[in-house]
């Protein structure tokens, strides 16, 4: 029995033949039928059951142990961006106005890395491992439509893991962090009602923008005094219209903006503290306001004792120097976050760069090029933290 290592250098070629392929004929979200085609084959050959994503594109694939344990889901983003690739790589994207940059292809191609290890390994395995390859990340839609067709029911999901490129860190390295690793983003309109008049006469209107300047300025003290400083967020008016002539005070004036958090209950308080401040500040005015608050998508929080087993798999499959945290959050937004509202997951990173400087770019670039030793790296990490969550343990792999 030869270990995961070996298993993984045996077939890191044909790995990198995959992510090729799929780099040359990228698709955006909703359109990745020759993607799905692909990754079907792929598990075919694998002998992994697996069901279509409802009449939407993408794989919902599952792999069952031998002996009982627990039920880990490991997902892949498979879509492509809308945007001309400019790599001069000579396995470029061969569709005008389409390309990977940021990644995708190498999630896809590491997932069906370790959907094919796994399967060989099936009979020392105890649980079950879900494989999620997810249409329409870029467009956010993508998680959605795998909820609503199974992707973490029959039988239902104790931990998820995905794994995303990240060109601030070395090819080879795995990044982890606990806690906020990407902000939930929403969106807001608030409207101010009051009553309109000559504005040469207010003691005989409502003058809504006087409402709507007391609500933005009270806004502002939801991060300074509200929010912990230790905790991060975002409350942001980019929109504000009232008015259209100088002497007439308006009966309506109309705020919208963006609210940015790392942590659901911090979201959560958010909101409830704008409802409060937007109808109570209008009424003590004599007017009043409406906050219409639309969830976008929730935050990824990563789980702790999930972010402990992938740092176990890594130091003892790859090496302690392959570990690196995370320093910081980022305040991009992953749909990855919607799976994380019915069990609990973590988003870990792969280093993509190398000596190239083109490599250190950044994530949506049309430049960037991602070192691929990220694949096989990423089919350890998988490989090994879903055999600790699924409860076999690493002695299997070694
Ligand atoms: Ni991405």
């Amino acid at each position: 029995m030869s270990s995961l290592l070996e298993r993984i250098a045996a077939i890191e070629p044909e790995l990198i033949g995959y992510r090729r392929q799929i780099h040359q004929h990228p698709e955006p979200g909703f359109e990745e039928k020759e993607t799905t085609r692909l990754i079907c084959q792929v598990l075919d050959e694998a002998n992994i059951p697996y069901h279509s994503n409802g009449d939407k594109t993408g794989v919902i694939a599952t792999l069952t142990g031998a002996k009982p344990g627990k039920v880990v889901a490991l997902r892949a983003d498979i879509d492509a961006l809308k945007q001309t690739e400019q790599t001069g790589l000579e396995f470029s994207s061969q569709v005008p106005g389409v390309c990977h940059a940021c990644g995708h292809d190498i999630h896809t191609a590491t997932l069906m890395g370790a959907a094919r290890v796994l399967s060989e390994y099936r009979d020392q395995l105890c649980g079950t491992i879900r494989f999620l390859f997810q249409p329409a990340e870029e467009t956010l839609g993508g998680s959605r439509s795998m909820i609503e067709n199974g992707a973490l029911i029959d039988p239902p999901v104790d931990y998820l893991l995905a794994a995303h490129t990240w060109p601030d860190m070395p090819a080879g390295s795995v990044g982890v962090r606990k806690g906020g690793m990407l902000a939930a983003s929403d969106h807001f309109v608030i409207t101010v009602r009051g009553k309109s008049g000559h504005a040469a006469h207010p003691h005989r209107c409502i003058d809504p923008i006087v409402i709507g300047a007391h609500i933005i300025t009270e806004l502002q003290t939801i991060v300074s005094r509200r929010v912990a400083p230790v905790d991060s967020a975002v409350v942001s008016i980019g929109r504000l219209t009232a008015g259209n002539v100088s002497n007439v005070i308006p009966t309506e004036a109309v705020m919208e903006g963006t609210v940015r958090t790392l942590d659901a209950g911090t979201r959560e308080n958010i909101r409830a503290w704008m409802e409060k401040m937007v109808t109570l500040t209008a009424e003590a005015m004599g007017g009043e306001a409406q906050l219409d608050y639309e969830y976008g998508v929730p935050p990824v929080f990563c789980d702790s004792y999930i972010v402990d087993c992938v740092s176990q798999a890594v130091t003892e499959l790859l090496g302690p120097d392959k570990l690196l945290q995370v320093p910081t959050p980022s305040m991009g937004g992953e749909d990855f976050s919607f799976y994380m509202e019915k069990a609990p997951g973590a988003f870990i990173r792969l280093g993509t760069a190398d000596e190239r400087p083109e490599s250190k770019g950044a994530l949506h670039s049309p430049t960037t090029v991602f070192n691929e030793k990220a694949i096989a790296t990423g089919v350890a990490a998988l490989v090994g933290t879903a055999f600790l969550l699924t409860g076999t343990g690493l002695d299997p792999l070694k």
